[in-house]
């Protein structure tokens, strides 16, 4: 992609002015985004997939009006558990769609002009005449694209993020709109983090959300710390606490001063190496969610082209590739072939032909685990 290149998505200015200027400072309405866009999912294959138990489905019926009474159910739902199309106010939102549909997939691609450890995924919501989730914040950027239907969106400001007691879910106990638009299919509205916003159906409704993740410090340290802590044995004892020194004492309570040593010292031993982290860090960022299975492919006798299963995260930085939550060391000319399949997430064939007998031997054990696929 052209970062300076003006996109129809973004309004007619270009990804890097976006970022500069929209991209968690504020929002973006953009009509016609996606001109002539239609929902890439019909109703039934929607409510086929929130059937499913691997798939995370949420049910939310709502007053709007100031009634302020909410009900949320979790997935999976069978047809007969999901109100009649004729009941108005109530909502399903399907999470990781993008996980299941090739189309959806490909639809998030155009949103890669933010890192792909931003990117999370593309929950798509259905609603009757009057449903949505109410007015709330989100802590991550969202771009929320309408597919069928229309649907009211207004936003505003606000600092006070006070809640409502005792709800399902998180509603604003005051939420003050700024702004009122109603996206018809192909608008396309972005919010940065925690922007007050509520939509609300006027009719049959689908919106796509392109959502983002965002680590929240203690997460991170924690997720990075377990894959730290697997890094440091060595092997030759000096992994024990010792205290031949440790004299008789009448406080037993108080922690030994040997033992705090001891653990900075392991904490050092496990930052020790930067590339350890860098490491952590990629294995983190690619692993696949818990609901994620792999359909194991077969090892071909030779590859063409190749291209990652919609469900495979690949990343890389500048020593390592990261591949479903695993990483290799690649320098060279193989780190530049891997890189490629990581940023367009395809090989042709003449760049697989150039590929050293190493790389070519991960590329098929690839196709073997199911995180790629020889072209069809
Ligand atoms: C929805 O699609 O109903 C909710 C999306 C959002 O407000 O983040
Ligand atoms: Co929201």
């Amino acid at each position: 992609m052209d970062i300076n290149q003006p996109l129809t998505l973004l309004g007619g200015i270009s990804p890097a002015k976006f970022m500069r200027t929209y991209w968690q400072r504020k929002p973006l309405l953009v009509r016609q985004a996606i001109p002539q866009f239609k929902a890439l999912l019909s109703r039934p294959e929607l409510f086929g997939l929130a059937e499913q138990s691997g798939v995370e489905s949420r049910l939310v019926m709502g007053a709007n009006g100031g009634q302020r009474n909410w009900h949320m159910q979790r997935g999976p739902f069978k047809r007969r558990a999901i109100p009649k199309l004729s009941e108005r106010d109530w909502t399903l939102l399907v999470q990781g769609v993008d996980l299941h549909d090739d189309r959806v997939a490909a639809l998030m691609q155009q949103f890669r002009f933010v890192p792909d450890a931003r990117l999370d995924d593309v929950m798509i919501s259905y609603a009757t005449e009057g449903g949505g989730v109410g007015p709330h914040v989100d802590s991550y950027d969202v771009f929320l694209l309408q597919a069928h239907g229309q649907r009211r969106w207004r936003i505003g400001r606000q600092k006070d993020l006070s809640l409502l007691p005792d709800m399902p879910l998180k509603i604003l106990a005051n939420f003050k709109p700024e702004q009122d638009w109603v996206l018809e299919p192909g608008d396309m509205l972005y919010l940065p983090p925690r922007y007050a916003h509520e939509g609300i159906a006027q009719g049959e409704c689908m919106t796509y959300s392109v959502g983002f993740r965002v680590p929240e410090v203690g997460d991170l340290a924690r997720e990075l710390l377990v894959r730290l802590s697997e890094g440091v044995e060595d092997g030759a004892g000096n992994d024990l606490y010792k205290d031949a020194t440790q004299p008789a004492v009448s406080n037993p309570a108080a922690i030994p001063l040997g033992l705090k040593d001891f653990a900075k010292k392991a904490l050092q031993m496990s930052l020790k190496d930067p590339k350890a982290l860098q490491r952590a860090l990629g294995e983190y960022l690619t692993e696949p969610k818990s609901n994620v299975w792999f359909e194991m492919g077969d090892m071909p006798d030779t590859l063409t082209s190749v291209q990652l299963d919609r469900q495979s995260k690949m990343m890389y930085d500048e020593h390592h590739i990261f591949l479903n939550g695993e990483s290799w060391r690649a320098a060279g000319k193989d780190a530049a072939l891997m890189r490629q399949l990581a940023d367009r997430r395809a090989l042709t064939s003449m760049q697989i032909a150039q590929a050293s007998p190493a790389a070519l031997g991960l590329l098929m054990a690839w196709c073997d685990d199911g995180w790629l696929h020889a072209a069809r």
